[in-house]
């Protein structure tokens, strides 16, 4: 298929049928992630892929119980429950036969120490903010949505339940030292897909000189 259909391909998707992930498909993902761009090809990512169901159930409990708890400290009642309402979009994982989670290392922008080093710490921390490491890791999570796509599955970019990145953490039978938590996405065979959302024209998007 060409890449410009695997676009089109790609929506959020929410729903999943019971439809098994094959292996060797997980791996070709894997492999479009191993070509994604990265500053000094740093490849600082890690994808854990969840096939257990228990550790998926002990991340469901995780976030729920930290939307509770954060929840409990919001004093506003609209903006409370607007806020528990929204655990839902930080579920959707459950849904999918397989969550996929993707750790990131640090990478800081170069020239960052030196700018520190010669006293421009506020233009440090505009540079801090251009979040290399992070680049790096939306790079490869779309290679791996897009290569999702191409190969008939569904998944659905998702940072919500990172407020639950610790419990998350601790729900996984394994460590990443020097890794943090950034994204997840279901992956699974589509279920019912919902209208893609509208787009922003091309003007708005765009600046030509
Ligand atoms: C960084 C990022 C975080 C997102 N987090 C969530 C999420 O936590 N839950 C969710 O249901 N969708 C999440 N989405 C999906 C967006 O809502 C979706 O991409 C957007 O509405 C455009 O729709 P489309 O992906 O179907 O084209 C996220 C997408 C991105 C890129």
């Amino acid at each position: 298929m060409a890449l410009i259909k695997a676009f089109e391909k790609r929506v959020s998707v929410r729903n999943f049928t019971d439809a098994p992930v094959k292996k060797e498909d997980v791996k070709l993902m894997l492999e479009a992630v191993q070509l994604a761009p990265s500053g000094k090809n740093r490849q600082n990512w890690h994808f854990v892929i969840v096939e257990d169901r228990a550790v998926i159930e002990k991340i469901e409990t995780a976030v729920r119980k930290k939307n509770q708890i954060l929840a409990a400290c919001i004093e506003d009642s609209d903006k409370k429950r607007k806020f528990e309402k929204f655990v839902e979009y930080a579920l959707v994982f459950k849904r999918a036969p397989v969550t996929v989670l993707v750790f990131a290392s640090d990478y800081h922008p170069t020239g960052v120490n030196e700018m520190q080093a010669a006293g421009l710490a506020e233009e440090a921390s505009q540079l801090e903010r251009t979040a290399p490491g992070i680049q790096n890791l939306g790079a490869a999570m779309e290679h791996f949505c897009l290569a999702a796509a191409d190969l008939g599955y569904g998944t659905c970019w998702m940072t919500s339940p990172n407020y639950a990145a610790k419990e998350i953490q601790e729900s996984l039978p394994l460590e990443l030292p020097g890794f943090h938590l950034v994204a997840m996405t279901p992956l699974g065979v589509p279920g019912q897909i919902g209208e893609r959302p509208k787009r922003k024209k091309i003007e708005e998007i765009s600046s030509w000189i």
